[in-house]
């Protein structure tokens, strides 16, 4: 096998705490195998426009405690046509990239095999708030998202108790309640609202009128982003109904910055350190996940076709080719993740009185 001379780096769609820390971790395993690295900026369209520069040790070993991700994000739709890709390759060629690692979602995965199968070995690291890569226990920069998400409301929390009032918040995961479901457990929140299981608004009505009844001077409802266009309306049904005073919140973006939690810049430093043991020993086309807590590797295809099965958004198609071993691990995996989610949901209700 040709020998390894340089390894791009890149991370790509949406920023999550512990980017920074992945990439240094990248940065510090490749030069430890006397292998060069060079930073990829704004992702994979700083791939195809040649937006390349070497990455030195000394310029990634501070980063770990940095938010965002200082290699720049973007969401290319160049890349992904085949011109952009032509694009891409040429750039590896020019500046003798021999692989990469792409930190991301599932995105940045369909970038990274698309790549792969045209000679670049890739290997993908999951890189996002939402906790929504399935085949992952965890992704880098759910913990930190999940704890700022918790801390604001608990402040909502305080000013809800003056008042006597309540606060529905909506938090962010477009396509997985997970933040919703941990941080309603972790606040306390009278109630959860996620797009992935059905919740019955009369009962919550119900639920909340008999606390106020009781004596409840604060209330917390926490709604995922995935129930589009559902919270705002919900607290005004909410507080005709009751009488208790309402406000709605909706934290938004400012749940993705902030320093990384130690268990982010654990992963993170984890995975970066793995990719590139996979990339030296002629490895490709794989995601970096963590399962009971092990680091372990998927294939992309598997990673993001069990995705889209437990999202219900598999097309026609997108089973063939899979063994039949392949297709029973990917139910099972569904079945566990459905099961998890449940579980927590159903804390959340147990627990929010
Ligand atoms: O990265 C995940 C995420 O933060 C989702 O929770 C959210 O729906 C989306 O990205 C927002 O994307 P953008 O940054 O493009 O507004």
């Amino acid at each position: 096998m040709q020998k390894f001379r340089k390894i791009g780096v890149l991370t790509s769609g949406g920023d999550a705490p512990g980017m920074n820390a992945a990439v240094r971790a990248v940065t510090l395993a490749a030069e430890e195998n006397g292998v060069d690295v060079v930073a990829i900026y704004e992702g994979y369209q700083g791939l195809m426009d040649g937006n390349v520069k070497d990455l030195t040790v000394s310029d990634a070993s501070s980063v770990i405690r940095n938010g965002g991700t200082f290699l720049l994000s973007a969401r290319s739709k160049e890349f992904m046509y085949e011109s952009g890709m032509q694009k891409a390759i040429a750039t590896c060629k020019k500046f003798g990239i021999d692989g990469i690692v792409a930190i991301g979602g599932d995105g940045t995965f369909r970038g990274a095999t698309d790549l792969t199968k045209r000679g670049i070995p890739c290997i993908g690291l999951p890189g996002t708030i939402d906790n929504d890569v399935t085949a992952t226990d965890a992704t880098i920069g759910y913990d930190t998202a999940l704890s700022t998400t918790v801390s604001m409301i608990d402040c909502l929390r305080d000013t809800c108790q003056s008042h006597a009032r309540c606060n529905v918040v909506e938090v962010m995961g477009r396509n997985a309640g997970y933040i919703a479901l941990e941080s309603a457990i972790a606040t306390g929140a009278e109630a959860v609202i996620i797009k992935e299981i059905p919740h019955d608004e009369e009962a919550i009505i119900k639920k909340f009128a008999a606390l106020r009844a009781a004596g409840k001077r604060s209330f917390i409802v926490v709604v995922s982003e995935g129930m589009v266009d559902y919270a705002e309306g919900f607290t005004t049904r909410l507080e005709e109904a009751t009488g208790i005073e309402s406000r709605f919140a909706r934290f938004a973006h400012v749940v993705r910055g902030g320093s990384p939690s130690v268990s982010d810049r654990v992963l993170a430093t984890k995975m970066g350190a793995k990719a590139v043991e996979l990339l030296l020993d002629g490895k490709s086309n794989l995601v970096v996940c963590q399962r009971d807590g092990k680091i372990v590797t998927e294939d992309i295809a598997y990673a993001l076709t069990v995705d889209r099965m437990f999202k219900g958004k598999l097309k026609d198609g997108d089973l063939d080719g899979f063994t039949a071993e392949q297709l029973e691990s990917m139910k099972a995996l569904c079945a566990q993740r459905t099961k998890e989610m449940r579980t927590l949901y159903d804390l959340a209700n147990e627990m929010g009185k």
